[in-house]
């Protein structure tokens, strides 16, 4: 029973206070990392608006006035709150950084994530001189530190097991890789990969990290501008249902976590047959593809479709607020729990 009206989605009251909830001005210590062809203006807004923070991924706007129309956008939707820029670079697009870079701060953009090869000194200057905040995304211990050597404020350390691209790391989980950088990293630092629930969340911060970066979870939220035949594709998917394409394959981009279907198959039968060449795949890697056929189209048969395991906590397309606010409650409980585990005084005591 409740009393008082019911709580409108996305306003649930902050859980934990964090040094990257301070950072980014957050209420929960959730960052959604960018998402090529989906983290535009609806998600983005509806990620902050529900207290995470969300990074309009440049490299999916065609051209430079395509991503100044995102920024107003998500200005207009975002009501007054600060929101943030996914600057990721890639082996085998030429993505003018620098360029975006200006525009994200000359429309205000203040919040940054950076992934791909190691932020060039310069732009991180250029943040920092303006006043913002970057966190860097890696896939290893080794890049976490050399992030921070390079003057980044904060670091997103990916396991094996996020959609997308774990790159080199093919063994090492999420919760290690947290457990041992709590160890070594000095700046705060967010871990993600699998991450789906509260319960989650809650190890995460209990690993030392001070933030989760969610992909897959929000896949399927209401905002998500993509096909009602993929949004039903994530719901039905279980664990078992990604699976990864180029292992131990730097040429090819490293490894990289997939919907399970035609596509990935396709590819894992030329990897098969020896093929190594990033033209032999070309075909079947080509953004448009996933943008076209799936997300706009809804065939999810077609394109290499970034997506992680934590697809199987999908049960339902609802609101970007709705799903935090159910990680929130998630985490609420799973920190009560513990607080259950406590043995009673003397129990145990002969
Ligand atoms: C559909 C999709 C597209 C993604 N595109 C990008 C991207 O363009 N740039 C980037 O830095 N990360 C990208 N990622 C990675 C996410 O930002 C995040 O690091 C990852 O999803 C976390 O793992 P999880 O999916 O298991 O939650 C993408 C992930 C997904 C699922």
């Amino acid at each position: 029973m409740h009393d008082g009206p019911a709580r409108p989605p996305g306003q649930r009251a902050p859980l934990f206070s964090t040094a990257i909830t301070e950072l980014f001005g957050i209420r929960h210590p959730v960052l959604a990392g960018g998402l090529m062809w989906l983290a535009d203006a609806p998600y983005v807004a509806a990620v902050v608006r529900a207290g995470g923070m969300g990074f309009i991924t440049s490299r999916s706007s065609a051209d430079l006035p395509a991503f100044r129309g995102q920024l107003q956008r998500c200005r207009e939707l975002a009501g007054g709150l600060p929101f943030g820029v996914n600057l990721s670079t890639s082996r085998h697009t030429a993505v003018p950084l620098m360029d975006y870079l200006d525009a994200a701060l000359a429309a205000g953009v203040r919040h940054f994530e950076t992934a791909g090869r190691a932020p060039a000194d310069d732009l991180i200057r250029r943040i920092r001189d303006a006043g913002g905040i970057v966190i860097h995304k890696v896939p290893t211990i080794r890049h976490a530190l050399s992030a921070e050597r390079l003057g980044v404020h904060a670091v997103a350390l990916v396991g094996m097991e996020c959609g997308g691209h774990p790159g080199i790391n093919t063994d090492m989980p999420a919760t290690l890789g947290g457990a041992i950088a709590a160890g070594r990293l000095r700046i705060p630092f967010a871990i993600g990969g699998g991450i789906g629930t509260g319960g989650q969340v809650l190890a995460a911060l209990a690993v030392g990290a001070d933030a989760v970066v969610i992909g897959t979870r929000f896949l399927a939220g209401t905002e998500v501008s993509a096909h009602p035949a993929y949004k039903a594709r994530l719901v039905a998917a279980g664990e078992a249902d990604s699976a990864v394409a180029f292992a131990g394959k730097p040429a090819l981009g490293g490894a990289w976590r997939v919907l399970d279907n035609a596509t990935l198959r396709e590819v894992r039968r030329r990897e098969a047959a020896g093929l190594t060449e990033h033209a032999d795949f070309a075909d079947l890697l080509a953004g448009s593809l996933s943008r076209d056929a799936c997300y706009r189209d809804g065939d999810v048969e077609r394109g290499m479709l970034s997506m992680g395991a934590a697809a199987c906590f999908i049960d339902r397309v609802e609101p970007i607020g709705a799903i935090m606010d159910r990680l929130m409650d998630e985490a609420a409980a799973a920190r009560d729990r513990l607080g259950r585990l406590a043995p009673e005084p003397n129990q145990g005591l002969v």
